[in-house]
């Protein structure tokens, strides 16, 4: 079998079989295919598609180009989550220990960040103390003692998608449906769970910018969950605007922190409060009614702010860096933009708004760069919510003065007065796939 032959077979539309793919990721990962070659397949499967049967069977061969976790130890329905990313998306912090709270059972590997979408394990890093690397043992028994813990995804799952996701990055290869669906579903299957719950984005922050796409691409992935016996739900959630007022490491954590406290932005909290029933319910904790009111409950009785709390002291993180951050970083030098006119604040581009983010030092541009926790931006209201001229419309933090500057030229383009109210839009577009 060639390479080349298989990228021509691609390139002319046609389906590729089984065993060819398993060529493909077989050669890749043993560094006897060239990253050339690869990301030729990887444009014409952008520019052609794949056929579900396709796509399926690229997921079950990248899934088990690693080990597959066993999560047996533990007991009950594991149910896993997973975002496609997006700006200011810190819903795992507040879901995870809303489902613990509620009796659900979270054991949840994650990844980090790259480009403009943050990433689980660097929030949680921004936690002083805070261990992303528990053995097996302290994972299982935290899950079973606490009903939760997150740890960084290991080496060895799914690696054919860390070197196809790396090279995606770098060839405009990202958005695409099987690419997508098989990069997310392949590191699912291959962690351990028996089910999932998926937040498929959608907007000018997400990879998927129309809701139609978005449902294509739940469909798609809800039907590998299927053919390999692992029930998957997935909620569209719209990433038009940054998910609630805050961007950056610490900052994400300070704001699930006060959503788990009935203090966050609504946005935030709803989402979250329907991800925790989803979660829940697949996870056969009652009703999806039932399961909303138990979520809500715990919400707002404290009890998923003390797991919340529990989670981090369990994994070593000082929980007083929420409160009191100089206690472990230095202040960041925070530049107040102003409001010049009456008007309605809005957003322009999401992902703009995480691109500055990253700039100013929340991010990673290349694998090796160090991430600033204490950097980002601060929306000083909702989008659509009233603003005076000369009244705070948002805040950037950055440690470096050259790299604040770059971040706010960006951030003054894209979080603008409108004088018109801004158009609402649903936070949630709807629910694909279930556990019929
Ligand atoms: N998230 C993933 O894990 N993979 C993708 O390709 C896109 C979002």
């Amino acid at each position: 079998m060639r390479m080349v032959d298989l990228i021509e077979k691609k390139a002319a539309g046609e389906a590729l079989s089984r065993q060819e793919l398993q060529f493909f990721i077989d050669g890749f990962c043993a560094g006897e295919i060239p990253d050339y070659q690869v990301t030729a397949l990887l444009m014409a499967i952008f520019l052609k598609d794949m056929t579900p049967q396709e796509t399926a069977e690229l997921t079950d061969i990248m899934a088990h180009s690693g080990g597959m976790i066993d999560l047996s130890a533990i007991d009950g329905v594991k149910v896993d989550k997973h975002s496609t990313g997006g700006i200011g998306d810190k819903t795992t912090l507040v879901v995870a220990p809303l489902v613990a709270a509620c009796g659900g059972k979270v054991a949840k590997m994650s990844g980090r960040a790259l480009g403009a979408c943050g990433g689980t394990i660097d929030k949680l890093e921004s936690i002083p103390g805070f261990q992303v690397a528990l053995g097996e043992d302290d994972f299982v028994r935290s899950v079973n003692e606490l009903g939760l813990s997150v740890i960084s995804q290991t080496a060895d799952v799914a690696p054919a998608d860390k070197k196809i996701y790396a090279l995606r990055d770098v060839t405009a290869t990202i958005a695409s449906t099987p690419l997508i669906a098989s990069s997310v579903m392949s590191k699912k299957l291959a962690s351990g769970a028996d089910r999932f719950v998926l937040e498929v984005t959608v907007g000018s922050g997400a990879f998927v910018r129309d809701v139609e796409g978005a449902k294509a691409l739940a469909e798609t992935m809800a039907e590998i969950g299927r053919r390999n016996g692992k029930p998957t739900v997935a909620l569209i959630t719209n990433m038009d605007r940054p998910l609630g007022r805050k961007i950056g490491n610490l900052l994400e954590v300070q704001e699930a922190a006060a959503v788990l406290r009935g203090e966050g932005p609504k946005d935030v909290e709803e989402v979250c409060l329907l991800l925790a029933a989803e979660m829940l319910y697949m996870g056969e904790k009652g009703s999806r009614e039932e399961c909303k009111e138990k979520a809500e409950q715990a919400l707002r009785s404290g009890a998923a702010y003390e797991k919340f709390l529990a989670f981090l002291t369990n994994q070593g993180g000082k929980t007083d860096v929420l409160e009191y951050p100089e206690k472990y970083y230095p202040a960041p030098r925070c530049v107040t933009v102003a409001a010049e006119r009456d008007g309605y604040l809005n957003t322009v581009n999401a992902e703009e708004i995480g691109k500055a983010s990253m700039m100013m030092g929340a991010g990673r541009a290349t694998k090796e760069d160090a991430i600033d926790v204490t950097a980002g931006v601060e929306l000083c209201a909702a989008v659509g919510e009233a603003v005076k001229q000369g009244q705070p419309l948002f805040k950037a933090y950055a440690q470096d003065e050259k790299k604040l500057n770059a971040g706010l030229a960006i951030l003054k383009e894209n979080i603008v007065v409108s004088p018109e109210k801004p158009e609402e839009q649903p936070h949630i577009y709807g629910r694909v796939g279930g556990l019929d």
